[in-house]
């Protein structure tokens, strides 16, 4: 990365997403918050609509989304809509694309999937958690992208992870066609293509007034840990021998977990930002990356040769499927 001026932000980890949207006024602003009817997503949702945005929840199923929609409905300041996506489906991900009209000032790329236990494909072909993590929020933003121009000033946030230290994205055999799976790597991977995904915008469509950037949102208990065992929660400290969870210290609420999605899709702070990745509201350093690494980002995931080398890729694999 080239050597550039870090922004000086006044929040903790332990700030709340409402609390880091204090004072900002987002009436007239629209957003997308994918995966905002879970988790880290809904808090996004809330401190978003709740400083006036113009909220929509993309989710598989959007009445899950019922009890969001109506605590905005009729009383304001912002609104909440929900409407279908699976970023696993391509054909899903056009529908998406094809009904939205008019400006998006802000796409939050939230949704995820964790750990699958075995190899699973997408409708199209691809590694279910690089291909919904990934290549689904690829898709959604490109398909986006005139949208996201005439807002005049649009931001895209990635929600990677911590993950991503420890797996570089593997050009060679991205699928896991030719190694075994294993789906640590597989979530890994994802989340690095994930932080290269907002480096490739950020270097593709800064003439376009649009900015992008990705994050760690910090260790949340969510539906996000539904297939890790018992083994694995453990080495999180997530369980005790007796089969008890245990809430680390360092454990955020959802509300926290989200403060730094919702800094970057609309705080004055990080206006005009773009290409970098924030860890507990402050950007991260660039570290080397690999098993021992527990925090920064690495340089696998900002390499701007490996954010184009993946852009091609993926532009590649949307065209022979005959989206171009
Ligand atoms: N929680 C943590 O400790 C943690 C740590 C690091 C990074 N993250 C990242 O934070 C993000 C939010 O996770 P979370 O913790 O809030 O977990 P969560 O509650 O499980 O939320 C994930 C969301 O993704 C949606 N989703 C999954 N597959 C989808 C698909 N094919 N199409 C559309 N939506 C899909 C889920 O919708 P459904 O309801 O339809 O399943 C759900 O709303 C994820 O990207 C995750 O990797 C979380």
């Amino acid at each position: 990365m080239t050597a550039h001026t870090r922004v000086s932000i006044p929040f903790t980890a332990r700030a709340t997403a409402t609390e880091v949207l204090d004072g900002v006024d987002l009436t007239g602003r629209r957003m997308i918050v994918t995966g905002g009817a879970s988790g880290i997503g809904t808090e996004t949702v809330r401190a978003l609509a709740g400083a006036g945005a113009e909220v929509t929840v993309a989710t598989r199923n959007p009445a899950t989304a019922d009890e969001l929609v109506a605590e905005f409905a009729g009383s304001g300041p912002g609104t909440v809509r929900a409407a279908g996506l699976d970023l696993a489906d391509l054909a899903s991900v056009d529908a998406f694309v094809a009904a939205w009209e008019g400006p998006l000032h802000a796409l939050v790329a939230n949704a995820g999937v964790m750990a699958i236990p075995t190899r699973q494909l997408t409708p199209q072909g691809w590694e279910l958690q690089l291909g919904t993590n990934y290549l689904g929020h690829f898709a959604l933003a490109r398909g986006l992208h005139d949208n996201l121009r005439v807002a005049g000033s649009a931001r895209v946030v990635v929600v990677s992870s911590g993950a991503h230290l420890r797996e570089a994205f593997d050009f060679d055999d991205p699928q896991f066609e030719r190694q075994p799976y294993d789906r640590w790597a597989a979530y890994g991977r994802s989340k690095t293509a994930e932080v290269l995904l907002a480096v490739g915008i950020a270097r593709r469509w800064a003439t376009d007034g649009i900015t992008a950037n990705a994050l760690n949102p910090g260790f949340i208990t969510t539906n996000l840990q539904r297939h890790m065992d018992d083994e694995t929660l453990r080495a999180f400290g997530a369980m005790d021998e007796a089969g008890n969870r245990i809430e680390q210290p360092y454990f955020k609420t959802p509300a926290q977990g989200a403060a730094t999605s919702v800094l970057l899709a609309a705080s004055p702070l990080v206006e005009g930002v773009t290409g970098r990745y924030f860890d507990d509201n402050q950007e991260a350093d660039v570290v080397a990356g690999g098993p021992e690494a527990t925090g920064g980002v690495a340089a696998h995931a900002v390499d701007p040769a490996a954010a184009d080398r993946l852009w091609a890729y993926a532009s590649q694999a949307l065209a022979s499927l005959g989206r171009g």
